[in-house]
């Protein structure tokens, strides 16, 4: 019995220590988040359940993003136009003309059908670095107008994993197999939208690492599963 405290104690003063480093993380410090995200700063998160081979819950911290929309028919093209005008942002394309750090994952919220042709709204989202998710130290200011702050509400979110290189298609395929899974267990989601998150430069070969999401059915009286710009 004693043991058995004191294991739980240990595992207690384990989980804060963690959770302090990452909340302490400054410049230049090692930062260890999960293996996935390859030493770069990505958002906390807690995982509430997984479901091998189908599906993990999440619930993320409320967090601010960098994030730009790029109306189009294929995800690689708007992610790719999109990526360019995040990556110029944080290379200093800002008012205080600041260079901000990468981070992962580089996550798109996708949209089918918005556009007058049909089009899909992509948006474009990159995390914005721990030091500036205070509100006292606010993220710099982006000068392309393409290009806003998005503040996003604690956001549950179920995700499907897959490796190797994802392209248009593959996306498509594993939202597919992510929605039916949770429509085998009886999970309701929103049909609407759903969010790629990809993880790797890419110049890995190996081990790549690619996550769909798709976000709780919205109840009548919650409206909250959309990033509010600041
Ligand atoms: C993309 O979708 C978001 C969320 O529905 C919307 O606010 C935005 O206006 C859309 N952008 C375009 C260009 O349609």
């Amino acid at each position: 019995m004693a043991h058995l405290i004191q294991s739980v104690l240990v595992l207690v003063v384990l989980a804060h220590a963690t959770q302090a480093c990452v909340r302490g993380f400054g410049g230049g410090a090692t930062y260890d988040g999960p293996g996935f995200c390859n030493g770069l700063q990505c958002p906390n998160y807690r995982s509430v359940i997984t479901v091998p081979g189908k599906y993990e819950q999440r619930v993320y911290e409320p967090a601010k993003w960098v994030a730009t929309t790029v109306m189009g028919l294929s995800h690689d093209d708007a992610a790719g136009t999109g990526f360019m005008r995040l990556f110029n942002y944080i290379q200093g394309e800002n008012v205080e003309e600041m260079e901000v750090e990468m981070t992962a994952p580089v996550a798109v919220r996708t949209i089918p059908g918005q556009g007058p042709a049909c089009e899909t709204n992509f948006t474009v989202y990159f995390f914005v670095p721990f030091k500036y998710q205070d509100e006292s130290n606010p993220p710099p200011t982006p000068t392309n107008t393409d290009v806003s702050i998005v503040d996003f509400p604690e956001l549950t979110v179920y995700v499907g994993e897959f490796d190797g290189r994802a392209h248009d298609q593959d996306w498509i395929t594993h939202e597919t197999e992510l929605g039916d899974a949770l429509t085998e267990l009886g999970i309701a989601f929103e049909e609407s939208m759903y969010y790629t998150a990809g993880y790797d430069s890419p110049f890995k070969l190996w081990h790549r690492h690619n996550e769909v999401w798709l976000l709780p059915k919205k109840s009548e009286d919650s409206s909250d599963t959309n990033a509010i710009e600041s």
